[in-house]
């Protein structure tokens, strides 16, 4: 795949010359021309790969886009719900759930052979408008906290392989957000979010998900007094996600210090939601040029050739956070263009692509 083609171009130009009628021949020697070539075709990512590669997943593309469709089953062998086992999502009122967009991204993956991996069972956002306005006092709570966990974990046993149980507990600053949920249960509630989770399906493999671990050292040091806390007292935990939210210019210390405490909690890594953004200055009308495009591969080979030193039985899996560049959440959530992904607007493959697979090599 990363031959080179070597192309000798000769040259002969026969020229008239007005002398006489007499032809001259001007040879020119061989040039040498090196083109590289694109991206062999029919690879498929996650055959590539020495450990699961998933994506997460919009439900409307799909089950309305052939193409993002198509390419998910081609590249992927994890998936992830982008947005579809949300709170708000599942539950939209205090007496109904609706399984309808989860229920179809696991059966796409069951019949797609490709493994599930549940997002998320508690979260500070996208909860519904019942959950933030509910009155009830510190049971009534504990029992909407309980009986969510355990009614959606119990709907997709068997189906779902691993949960991140609570997604964003910490501030930058290591001190413990101060979500809904700690206001109305305290903060050990998330002890309890993995009791009830490891009680519903107790094969499930459960994740403590977050962002930011590859920049801040006091996220990194809070979690680890999370996972030893557990430990110690016997709540169930076997997973930490990283979601590696990145941009191009990243550092590779930052990310060695991400991986390598990851691989000291002796848990399994997912690096779970990953995306590198290039429009770090969030300039209006930038456009992605290919050295945007190199730079970007080149953190993609990185993070992969970091992450590949884990021990191989600490290894979950990559999933990037959607597919195609038009997919991510990145230009809403800034308000300027990026182009975060190993997949165009076109979803053709972007050097990123190719730098992944080289990463794991
Ligand atoms: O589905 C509604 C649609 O009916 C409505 O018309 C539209 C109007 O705003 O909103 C649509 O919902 C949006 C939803 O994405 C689906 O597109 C929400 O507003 C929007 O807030 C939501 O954003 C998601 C965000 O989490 C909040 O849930 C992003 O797609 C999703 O990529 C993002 O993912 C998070 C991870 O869960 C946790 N880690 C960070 C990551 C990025 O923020």
């Amino acid at each position: 795949m990363r031959s080179t083609y070597i192309v000798f171009l000769f040259f002969i130009f026969t020229l008239g010359c007005s002398k006489k009628n007499d032809i001259v021949t001007v040879v020119i020697p061989p040039t040498l021309v090196i083109v590289t070539p694109p991206v062999v075709l029919d690879t498929n990512l996650y055959k590539m790969m020495p450990f699961p590669m998933g994506a997460s997943i919009n439900v409307s593309l799909l089950k309305n886009s052939s193409i993002y469709n198509g390419l998910v089953t081609k590249e992927f062998n994890s998936v992830t719900a982008e947005n579809a086992m949300k709170f708000g999502a599942l539950h939209p009122s205090e007496n109904t759930y609706n399984w309808v967009d989860a229920d179809y991204i696991v059966s796409y993956a069951i019949s797609n052979n490709k493994r599930i991996h549940g997002h998320t069972l508690n979260w500070y956002k996208s909860l519904p408008s019942w959950v933030t306005a509910f009155s009830g006092d510190s049971i009534a709570w504990e029992s909407l906290l309980k009986s969510h966990i355990q009614n959606v974990v119990a709907h997709f046993k068997g189906k779902v392989a691993s949960w991140d149980v609570v997604n964003e507990y910490f501030n930058s600053d290591g001190t413990v957000r101060n979500s809904i949920w700690v206001t109305k249960l305290g903060q050990d509630y998330i002890a309890r979010c993995f009791q009830y989770a490891h009680q519903a399906d107790p094969d499930a493999l459960l994740f403590y998900n977050d962002f930011g671990q590859e920049s801040s050292p006091a996220k990194r040091n809070a979690i680890s007094n999370l996972i030893n806390s557990f430990q110690t007292r016997g709540i169930p935990i076997q997973g930490i996600g990283m979601q590696f939210h990145i941009n191009f210019n990243q550092t590779e210390a930052n990310i060695m210090a991400a991986i390598n405490f990851a691989k000291g909690t002796g848990l399994k890594v997912h690096i779970s939601e990953l995306d590198i953004a290039v429009n770090v200055a969030k300039i209006q009308g930038l456009v992605f040029t290919s050295a945007m495009a190199s730079q970007q591969a080149e953190m993609y080979r990185s993070v992969v050739k970091a992450y590949n030193s884990i021990p191989k039985s600490q290894q979950f899996g990559i999933t990037t956070w959607n597919v195609g560049d038009a997919d991510s959440w990145i230009p809403a959530f800034q308000g300027a263009p990026d182009w975060p992904l190993p997949f165009d607007i076109n979803y053709i493959r972007k050097p990123a692509y190719k730098a992944i697979i080289e990463g794991a090599k």
